[in-house]
């Protein structure tokens, strides 16, 4: 289970979507603890100091400049994929971009070899099905599926003769008392960094793919934006229409908030989605307006607990989108295949059939 696989371990007795009771409650990670799951989770289910000393070691791999060492690696990947799909006449947007991008981009930042895309495919499909249906043995021998791809991944680098890549660079990494990183701790840390990320950016990538197709009116002046113009724009269409749903905490005493009282032991759902979209925050919630709307847009969290993969997401986004914008015009291709929106507990779209008229036709 990671960050970004919303499975329902325990039972939820309540979902929190106003924008100020979930920022309320992921500030406040001494009466809602993380450590919702039985499973270790680094650093999502840690709490307190535990969880300040994952952060601090695990954040500088995902800093903004280390992470931008990657772009020329996602201009490729997007440029190669872009150049296949836009010669065809429908594509989904999801499994076929999203998803596809989604892994060549991780595996060429993790150093992950190109003949376990396929396998890493399957896995981000069937993890989706398996989410999808709630039964549990099934995600549970999904989950197994994954773990083992990431082990082999760890054991690789083992060795003196291991490959000068970030996976080594984090299998080498010592924690604050010097000590090697436990092997469960490492398949936590890399599942987190992959697993639940791949279905989030396929996702995100289906929503941003369907805005631009029902919004032509922007592409030129994304075309022409400066990264921040583009970044701002990419939050606040994942706000619009956020496929990342929600996280949990649980109550480590009796409280309330907004004179709703909880109870020790509860489980709580903060709903990124909805609290994105709460009027009470936001007046017009459905209006695009990057800047107005930046400094209470949810889509990346909140607290202790806020994506540390914000810099990786944002420009492995970015750099899609920009070279999208570069290829064509993006519409919609219903006819091909229809659009058809995902269910709880994942959000966006589980397909979305597109096609590309290059500008160069
Ligand atoms: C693709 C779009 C992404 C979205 C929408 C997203 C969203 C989020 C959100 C809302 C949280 C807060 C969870 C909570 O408070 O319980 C979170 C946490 C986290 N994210 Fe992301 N994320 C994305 C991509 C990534 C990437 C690329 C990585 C790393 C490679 C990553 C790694 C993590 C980790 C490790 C946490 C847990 C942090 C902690 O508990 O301290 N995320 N993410």
């Amino acid at each position: 289970m990671t960050a970004h696989e919303p499975r329902p371990a325990r039972t939820v007795s309540r979902r929190i979507s106003d924008h100020a009771a979930v920022v309320a409650i992921a500030t406040d990670p001494e009466t809602f603890s993380s450590a919702v799951s039985r499973h270790v989770q680094v650093p999502n289910g840690l709490d307190g100091e535990a969880h300040r000393q994952a952060r601090a070691m695990l954040d500088p791999f995902l800093d903004a400049q280390r992470v931008a060492a990657s772009t020329p690696a996602f201009v490729r990947v997007a440029q190669q994929l872009l150049e296949q799909l836009a010669g065809r006449e429908a594509f989904d947007a999801v499994s076929e971009l999203g998803a596809r991008y989604a892994v060549r981009a991780q595996s060429a930042w993790l150093g992950w070899p190109a003949t376990i895309e396929d396998e890493l495919l399957q896995w981000v499909a069937d993890n989706r099905a398996a989410t999808r249906s709630g039964d549990r043995t099934r995600m549970a021998g999904v989950a197994k599926r994954f773990d083992a791809i990431v082990r082999a991944r760890v054991q690789e680098r083992m060795g003196t003769d291991a490959p000068d890549d970030l996976t080594t660079a984090l299998v080498r990494t010592r924690d604050a008392d010097g000590q090697p990183l436990p092997q469960e701790v490492l398949v936590s840390v890399l599942r987190n960094w992959t697993g639940g990320d791949l279905a989030s950016l396929a996702l995100c990538i289906g929503v941003v793919v369907a805005w631009l197709t029902r919004h032509p009116e922007h592409a030129e002046r994304l075309a022409a934006a400066d990264d921040d113009e583009l970044d701002a724009t990419l939050d606040e269409i994942l706000r619009i229409d956020d496929p990342f749903l929600a996280n949990r905490r649980i109550a480590t005493r009796d409280t309330e908030v907004g004179g709703c009282p909880i109870a020790q032991g509860e489980v709580v759902a903060l709903s990124w989605r909805q609290a994105n979209v709460d009027p009470a925050r936001f007046p017009s919630p459905y209006a695009f307006d990057p800047h107005g709307n930046a400094s209470d847009n949810l889509v990346w969290g909140i607290g202790p607990h806020v994506c540390p993969g914000r810099p990786l997401a944002t420009l492995q986004l970015r750099v899609l989108t920009r070279e999208l914008l570069r290829t064509g015009s993006v519409r919609t291709a219903e006819e091909h295949g229809g659009i058809e929106r995902e269910t709880p507990p994942a959000g966006g779209y589980r397909r979305f059939m597109a096609a590309i008229e290059r500008h160069d036709a």
